[in-house]
């Protein structure tokens, strides 16, 4: 058994954590509070190749294989949770998803611009009455002549606001469950197609745009489907399990994240006349934190190099999202402990790092929905 990264991985890793710690780092507090994020922040990774990566070079890709990419989703998500959630969902809820369904011209016409950051893009599938039963969706996709008229509402899409083009799931028969269920790839610019901001402020990753999209009436050409008819929520399904992955990775990278600062906080932080660092409690705290950290790196990889073996990794990706985000949660809450009255405050990012990763545990699949993606593939369905 090899631990060892290849040099591209490594490079894609040092890629990476130079944009992170270098253009991203400086302004997460500001766009934590200000609550937005810049658009010159994505073009950049456009530019740089970030938005690209895992799409093959004949699309403006880097070819990267899936640990390359989990390596890029760790060191965002080191950082800054807003951004690398922006990258997870343009890069693998859509792009790679694009490219594992897409026909030939819709490669052609949506990866280029996806992989130079031109355009963005979001994925369409939760719903007021639709959440963990995704395939219970209301929206639906009715044929008019050569087109779908789509109309329905999807809530707390991300990337929503600024996205240019959409995967929007909808349903040509309801009483088919999730066989009537039908993808379509939808340039955000199309008439009856209305995005607004959630309602609310949101505990964490408040850099993110989340948006609640209104479909009326809105017309898309039957070209615009993405697999065939009926095989929407299979699509849907196979994206997640890229994207799970970068929810995986960026959990890792927020576990680290806190482990780093509170490792610096607990040596140079003097009580009782010595560093808390020398205190057993607190050494205690730290060292479950590095067994979690790198039990979490473990599945994580795992779970991507095995997709780079051409297998399907359906539940090694849960099991990776599920324990990833649980050990991220568990250092997240100690960090905040040990920094004390600091870690309490937006002067240190630990309180950010613990309003963000509550996030993880919820979207692209909340605990409960990997707990029961791993049950039935141990147990198996009757
Ligand atoms: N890949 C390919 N196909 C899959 C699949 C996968 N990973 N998982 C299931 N399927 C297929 C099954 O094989 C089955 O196909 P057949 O009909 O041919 O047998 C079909 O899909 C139906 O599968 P299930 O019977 O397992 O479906 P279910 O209704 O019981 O649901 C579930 C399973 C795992 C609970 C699923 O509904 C689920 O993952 N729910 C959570 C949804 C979710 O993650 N939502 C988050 C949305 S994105 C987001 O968070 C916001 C954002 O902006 C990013």
């Amino acid at each position: 058994m090899d631990f060892s990264l290849s040099d591209s991985q490594r490079a894609v890793q040092t890629l990476a954590r130079e944009f992170a710690q270098a253009e991203v780092a400086p302004l997460s507090r500001e766009m934590d509070e200000k609550a937005e994020m810049p658009r010159s922040l994505p073009k950049r990774m456009g530019e740089i190749g970030l938005l690209g990566g895992p799409l093959p070079k004949e699309y403006g890709g880097g070819g990267w294989d899936s640990v390359s990419l989990a390596l890029a989703y760790e060191e965002l998500g080191r950082v800054d949770s807003s951004v690398r959630g922006l990258m997870t969902v343009h890069t693998s809820l859509v792009s790679q998803c694009i490219l594992a369904w897409g026909a030939d011209s819709q490669k052609q016409t949506y990866l280029p611009k996806l992989a130079s950051g031109e355009w963005i893009g979001c994925y369409a599938l939760t719903e007021p009455n639709a959440g963990s039963d995704a395939g219970s969706m209301e929206s639906a996709a009715t044929e008019d002549g050569g087109d779908y008229l789509l109309d329905g509402e999807k809530i707390w899409i991300t990337n929503g606001g600024v996205a240019d083009v959409a995967l929007v799931f909808a349903s040509r028969d309801r009483s088919l469950k999730h066989k009537g269920i039908c993808a379509f790839i939808v340039p955000t610019n199309t008439s009856g197609f209305h995005r607004e901001p959630m309602p609310g402020k949101e505990l964490g990753h408040r850099a993110s745009s989340h948006s609640h999209i209104t479909l009326r009436q809105c017309r898309v050409p039957k070209s615009a489907m993405l697999g065939e008819p009926g095989e929407g929520f299979k699509v849907a399904m196979s994206a997640l399990d890229h994207g799970r992955l970068g929810v995986a990775a960026g959990a890792l990278g927020v576990a680290q994240a806190c482990l780093d600062a509170s490792a610096s906080f607990v040596r140079q932080r003097r009580q009782f006349g010595q560093r808390i660092g020398d205190m057993q409690m607190a050494q205690a705290a730290i060292a479950n934190m590095a067994a979690d950290v790198d039990a979490s790196r473990m599945l994580v990889y795992r779970a991507a190099w095995l997709k780079d073996q051409g297998q399907r990794a359906t539940r090694e990706t849960s099991i990776a999202k599920l324990f990833a985000v649980e050990a991220a949660l568990r250092a997240a809450n100690e960090a905040v402990l040990l920094h004390g009255g600091r870690g309490y405050s937006t002067e240190y990012p630990v309180e950010r790092y613990y309003r963000d990763i509550k996030g993880m545990q919820i979207y692209e699949g909340t605990a409960h929905i990997q707990r029961i993606v791993i049950a039935r593939d141990v147990i198996g369905q009757e």
